[in-house]
């Protein structure tokens, strides 16, 4: 195993606390060597057991397993979807419902991880910025693992679910007077000036070795057939490269046989990578003030932004982007016809979908997931926001039912 280099390709001994390339800044990615990672894996393990992020254990980067720190994350329903395939108007639709993790969102399989990481590197204190979920997740995992959590969370936009586990975590929760690209700034320098805190944003390459769980758990839960497409919310960018890395490992191994066309949406108020790849540019260009109904995804300046480019044209998908009207209309889809509560940011992907047909852009017959990403009680203020009140009337029987109607 080894730390790589996405820019420069020079390698570093995975046993440092690394983040970036100290030759030339760019990103990290962590390789294995997947030849010994194929000698570890247990056919009957693979047959028999229910998937769950630690099923995939010699795909997963840690030395010693006396200190993994779990919650049983992964392991999400991956449900047939046909009332709303016959809405959408496709043929062959499966949801990755990420709303079942210990936390409610997908985050708790780069955080089983990367907090597992904190431990290996003897750090006693974690950090990260957060547009909610992350911080969510880690303030989970440092109490279980006994370790101090610092989080950074833009003050006026963080869902109150979100906002209520990291405060009954215990995590230190610092609310700053700007937004999520401004906060992860601030909590990269504090970790490059303190050696004991270790970042865990997903721009720590350990983190997204987890997340490739998600890719393994669809391929094995379609009986290691890969779908056509996945179709995701893209927000900091890091969850469609571990997608993408879960599926390509799986080929390099021969566990599957092809990748699926990883297929990427953002909010219009905040898609530079869309952007790019709309427009063909090599690198994205930011986006000054973000803003969308989706505040998972707010943010204007993804640090892995190129990865998800590369994760996008290596599988030849495409990205879209969607209306705030889009998510929430999808939201309520996915919530009415298939019994599906998820956040506004989960629902992208549905209305990224949607698009995506009504455009032409992608075939009818294909095997499409969508992967939604989390709990709708995570952001109910949203929720209630966007539907009808509840209908008032006095406790009496006359008046109830005057109300009901036919
Ligand atoms: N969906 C949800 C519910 C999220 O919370 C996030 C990211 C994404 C999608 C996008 O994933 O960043 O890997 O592209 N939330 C981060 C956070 C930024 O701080 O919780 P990504």
């Amino acid at each position: 195993m080894r730390y790589e280099c996405i820019g420069c390709g020079r390698t570093f001994d995975p046993h440092k606390k690394l983040y970036t390339c100290p030759e030339c800044g760019s990103l990290l990615e962590i390789e294995l060597d997947l030849e010994a990672v194929k000698e570890k894996i247990d056919p009957d393990v693979f047959e028999s057991e229910e998937p769950t992020t630690w099923k995939y254990r010699p795909f997963m980067p840690i030395f010693d397993d006396s200190k993994i720190v779990s919650l049983r994350e992964g392991g999400t329903p991956l449900y047939r979807c046909e009332r709303l395939a016959e809405e959408i108007g496709v043929q062959e639709l499966y949801v990755k419902y990420e709303g079942t993790n210990p936390t409610g969102s997908f985050k708790d399989r780069g955080m089983t991880v990367g907090v597992t990481k904190a431990l290996e590197f003897g750090l006693n204190t974690v950090a990260c910025a957060s547009t909610g979920n992350t911080s969510a997740s880690l303030s989970a995992y440092a109490a279980k693992a006994g370790l101090k959590c610092v989080v950074l969370l833009p003050k006026a936009k963080v869902a109150l679910g979100k906002l209520a586990q990291a405060i009954i975590h215990g995590a230190q929760v610092i609310a700053i007077d700007g937004n999520f690209d401004r906060a992860l700034e601030i909590v990269r320098r504090i970790c490059d000036e303190r050696e004991n805190v270790y970042l865990l944003n997903s721009v720590n390459p350990f983190r997204s070795q987890g997340q490739k769980s998600i890719g393994f758990e669809i391929a094995d839960q379609l009986d290691f057939v890969s779908p056509d497409r996945v179709v995701l919310p893209m927000g900091n960018c890091a969850n469609i490269w571990s997608i993408y890395k879960g599926f390509f490992e799986f080929k390099e191994t021969s566990i599957v046989e092809s990748i699926p066309k990883m297929t990427g949406v953002q909010a219009e108020g905040a898609m530079p990578v869309v952007d790019a790849i709309k427009r063909g540019l090599e690198e994205f260009e930011p986006v000054e003030d973000p803003e969308t109904i989706a505040t998972a995804i707010r943010i204007g300046n993804p640090v892995n932004g190129p990865k998800a480019l590369k994760a996008i044209r290596e599988s030849r998908g495409t990205a879209e982007s969607v209306t705030d009207d889009e998510i929430v209309r999808a939201q309520k889809m996915l919530a009415r016809h298939e019994g599906l509560g998820v956040e506004p940011a989960s629902a992208s992907s549905i209305a990224g979908l949607i698009r995506l047909v009504e455009d032409d852009r992608i075939y009818r017959d294909e095997r499409i997931v969508c992967v939604v990403t989390g709990h709708i009680l995570k952001d109910p203020q949203e929720a209630i926001e966007v539907s009808e009140p509840p209908i008032e009337v006095p406790a009496d029987y006359e008046e109830v039912i005057k109300r009901l109607g036919s």
